[in-house]
């Protein structure tokens, strides 16, 4: 059974770490180099302390604590969701065992290399987010950051208490290397594309959050179903954390959108770039971007690695348990998007094969949902514009379509008409600069930048006019 979160220790759990001495001196050994890298690595803007959300408890009755701690006196901890006892394996081969609490000799490498995967996002977009602080529009939106960054640091957490506790000396040495590789550089990178992306502004943040982060969602979503029981439940509690990043996502988008919509109708204008704002055609283009880069996150759409890792029960589909059919897929079809005749189109693939683009599809569903809230703005304005999501086969450097050049409706363009109308479809130097013009920090309690809408609401039952951050 889940033990009462430890916060007498030094590493705060609910795993029983005390009674593994061999485990809890390694995590202690691994915790200074953490350290060390959050200090490096991590927020760039001196502060006091700020008003953060600390996971004491993973129950249904309030896990979360709010108090003004200093960052680095955050308690990165170990927390899984609660164990049920009979829980069994959902899907492939072997669908209706018993979950696994250790992990499978024949599986041992290909769950290493997922937790890997997994663990080396979250840092990294610590890494991408360290000089953000220096531009806030408002101390609640600094808050918002430095509670993402936190939360990814304990992610990175999650992943490295597998890797210790389950997968001996390799496991360690994976540890290591996640806090070695980082986000653009040269000689030792991260391990996804997107991750080596600058985020430079807070419209690239918003954005990030929005749909990269809504890639981990997804991805956490399919590690939620896996068969080995402990990833599966550090999952689940992931995906809680999760969900306020997506809310910095959805609403960071919908207040730049509300500022910029109130100013094209106070000036009757297209434009409202020189009334302080971003231009609704930036808006587009910066979701163009992030949208199609997170896309590339989700891998070719067909593998048969990821066909593997269904069978063996390694990683599940979204919501497995509400797929109405056999869970193992052995004898079905899907379609999937693929180039036919040097276009666009799609293919039918066995659908164990296909499970990238499933689970694109509804990632894609549901980056649709924030598009809709954003037109409902707009709409609300009273304005006629509206933002839409590129066709999948736009800007992708991953799959199918990374051989061909795809217009934001779906046209193939030759290489010299895609350079040449590249910029009116992803952000030019121009574009980013005036985005860059408008990030000066606001960091003074209740004001806001003028580029945006405040929040409708603070945070915990909190004003907007809090004192969120407390800076040096
Ligand atoms: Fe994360
Ligand atoms: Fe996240």
């Amino acid at each position: 059974m889940t033990a009462a979160p430890d916060y007498a220790e030094k590493i705060p759990n609910n795993v029983d770490l005390r009674d593994d001495r061999r485990l809890q001196r390694a995590l202690e050994s691994w915790q200074p180099n953490f350290l060390r890298w959050w200090e490096s690595m991590g927020p760039a803007l001196p502060t006091r302390d700020v008003y953060l959300r600390t996971a004491v408890n993973v129950g249904r009755a309030g896990w979360a604590h709010f108090a003004h701690v200093p960052m680095r006196d955050y308690r990165w901890g170990i927390f899984l969701a609660e164990r049920d006892p009979d829980r069994r394996i959902g899907f492939g081969e072997h669908k209706g065992e018993p979950a696994w609490q250790q992990v499978p000799g024949e599986y041992r490498a290909d769950l290493r290399r997922l937790l890997v995967i997994q663990g080396d996002t979250e840092p990294a977009s610590v890494e991408q987010q360290r000089n953000l602080g220096a531009t806030a529009p408002s101390l609640y939106d600094l808050r918002n950051l430095f509670q993402v960054n936190v939360e990814e640091g304990r992610h990175l957490w999650a992943m490295v208490y597998l890797l210790h506790a389950h997968f001996g000396r390799e496991g360690r040495e994976e540890a290591e290397q996640l806090l070695l590789r980082n986000s653009g550089s040269a000689e030792s990178p991260r391990i996804l594309g997107a991750f080596n992306e600058e985020t430079p502004d807070w419209l690239s943040f918003f954005m990030f959050t929005y749909f990269t982060d809504r890639d981990g969602k997804y991805q956490l979503g399919t590690l939620k179903e896996s068969a080995f029981d402990p990833l599966s439940r550090t999952c689940e509690f992931m995906l809680k954390e999760e969900a306020h990043h997506m809310m910095v996502g959805t609403t960071g988008v919908d207040r730049v959108v509300e500022r910029t919509a109130q100013l094209m109708v106070e000036h009757d204008t297209d434009d409202a770039g020189p009334c302080g704002a971003v231009p609704l055609a930036v808006i587009q283009k910066y979701l163009n971007f992030h949208y199609s880069v997170s896309l590339d996150l989700f891998g070719g759409e067909t593998s048969t690695n990821v066909a593997n890792y269904y069978t063996a029960g390694l990683k599940g589909r979204w919501a497995e348990d509400r797929r109405p059919d056999d869970h193992r897929l052995t004898d079905d079809p899907m379609d999937v998007d693929a180039l036919v005749d040097g276009r666009p189109g799609q293919i039918e693939v066995p659908a164990l094969t296909g499970l990238n683009t499933d689970l694109r599809r509804q990632y894609i569903a549901d980056c649709q949902t924030g598009v809709n809230r954003w037109n409902k703005i707009l709409a609300d304005a009273g304005l006629p514009h509206r933002l839409r999501l590129p066709h999948v086969a736009f800007n992708r450097r991953v799959g199918a379509f990374a051989a061909v050049n795809v217009s934001p409706d779906g046209e193939l363009l030759d290489d010299a008409e895609w350079q040449r109308r590249r910029g009116g479809w992803l952000p030019t130097e121009v574009d980013k600069t005036h985005v860059r013009s408008l990030m000066r920090p606001v960091h003074e309690r209740g004001r806001i930048a003028a580029w945006l809408a405040p929040p409708r609401s603070g945070i915990n039952g909190k004003p907007f006019d809090y004192e969120y951050v407390h800076l040096t």
